[in-house]
């Protein structure tokens, strides 16, 4: 069974942005992945700050949280959007 890496960013901007609802979220389909008979397991992995915040240095311009699925990144993440990539990388296998 393929397995999807969700890494979800627990630096200080990206919690303060609400990585940790998505960690939640996440968290929440891997309990429901067999009802919902999904074919990929998911493996959730908090990592310390990407980096990613650091391009912009005001704070309006920073777009976390950033949440990493594959290896694509996703800025401003939502447990929407993370989820739609969740279940992209799993129909493309
Ligand atoms: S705190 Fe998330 S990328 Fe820096």
């Amino acid at each position: 069974m393929e397995k999807i890496l969700v890494e979800v960013c627990a630096g200080t901007h990206c919690v303060m942005m609400g990585s940790m609802n998505i960690i939640d979220a996440v968290h929440s389909l891997e309990e429901f992945r067999e009802q919902m008979d999904m074919p990929c397991e998911v493996e959730v992995k908090v990592v310390s700050c990407m980096k990613a915040c650091k391009a912009n240095t005001s704070i309006e311009n920073k777009q976390g949280p950033f949440v990493k699925v594959n290896g694509k990144m996703i800025k401003q993440a939502e447990s929407e959007s993370v989820m739609a990539e969740i279940m992209k990388a799993c129909k493309e296998g």
